[in-house]
């Protein structure tokens, strides 16, 4: 495993990609209908990439593919027949895949008080952004495995930091979230074990930090800030780093 260093951001996007040239390389975001995955989309597309916009919500997916140039591709991560077809799309469309950004992900309700959290609640939050990510990572690993230069891209969070959350200093310390920050460290350590599992890929962890999106009700940065550390290890070549946590400055602790 390398040291974590951010690689470059790549230039903003100044054009809008409506075609695919042969050879480009293939991407597919989750959870890209809006937010962070939708902004990661573009930025993919104008970089030169082949882009599936992968949506739980066909129609919306379908609306956002349109928007950008991108192709739609109706995926569930937490339905194992939606993420089976998702890949066999991908298999007969394009028959491989160079890079997986696993976005998709839920923050369960924020209104409740660490001792109000049951079980349930972690379970609804965990199926999606710690078994979801599973799901469609070993689906689509057979065609990440054809790639030269296969990359996933695990869109954690600064409140999956071990690290951040038990520092009082740092902003993550002071939300209680027992479901979501739970999910994120789970994601965390998925992303080691992978990385270790299959070494020809690189397989990292980043964080967006806090950022205007849905999820947030519109609290933080401006979302174009906050898909560089995902669009930046996206972007990442053979040669790039694997079992890292990253933000746009630079390494996040674990
Ligand atoms: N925004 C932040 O401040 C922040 C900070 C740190 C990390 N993150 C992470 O960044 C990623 C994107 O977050 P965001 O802020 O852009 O959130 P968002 O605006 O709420 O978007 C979440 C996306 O995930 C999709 N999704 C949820 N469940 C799904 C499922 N079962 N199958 C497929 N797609 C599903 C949503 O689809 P629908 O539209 O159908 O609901 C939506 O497209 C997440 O992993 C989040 O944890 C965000």
């Amino acid at each position: 495993m390398t040291t974590a260093t951010p690689p470059p951001s790549p230039p903003e996007p100044t054009t809008r990609a409506t075609d695919h040239s042969p050879g480009a390389r293939v991407a597919l975001v989750t959870g890209a209908n809006k937010g962070l995955g939708r902004e990661t989309v573009r930025r993919l597309l104008a970089a030169g990439l082949d882009v599936y916009l992968a949506s739980r919500d066909a129609e919306r997916g379908r609306v956002a593919a349109g928007e950008l140039g991108a192709r739609a591709l109706q995926l569930d991560i937490t339905d194992d027949a939606s993420v089976t077809a998702a890949a066999e799309q991908v298999r007969r469309e394009v028959g491989h895949l160079d890079v997986l950004v696993n976005n998709a992900a839920v923050v369960g309700a924020l209104d409740r008080t660490t001792e109000q959290v049951d079980a349930e609640d972690l379970r609804v939050v965990h199926e999606t952004n710690v078994l979801g990510l599973v799901r469609v990572t070993h689906a689509f690993l057979p065609l990440l495995q054809t790639s030269p230069a296969g990359v996933v891209v695990n869109v954690s969070s600064g409140m999956g930091s071990l690290g951040r959350t038990s520092d009082p200093t740092a902003m993550e310390s002071r939300w209680p979230s027992l479901a979501y920050a739970s999910s994120k460290a789970a994601v965390n350590m998925l992303t080691v074990q992978y990385a270790k599992a299959f070494p020809t890929l690189r397989i990292n962890a980043v964080d967006p930090g806090l950022t205007a999106t849905d999820a947030t009700g519109g609290m933080g940065k401006d979302i174009t800030e906050g898909v560089q550390a995902a669009v930046a290890m996206a972007l990442i070549g053979a040669d790039g780093p694997t079992a890292t946590f990253t933000d746009s400055d630079g390494p996040v602790p674990w």
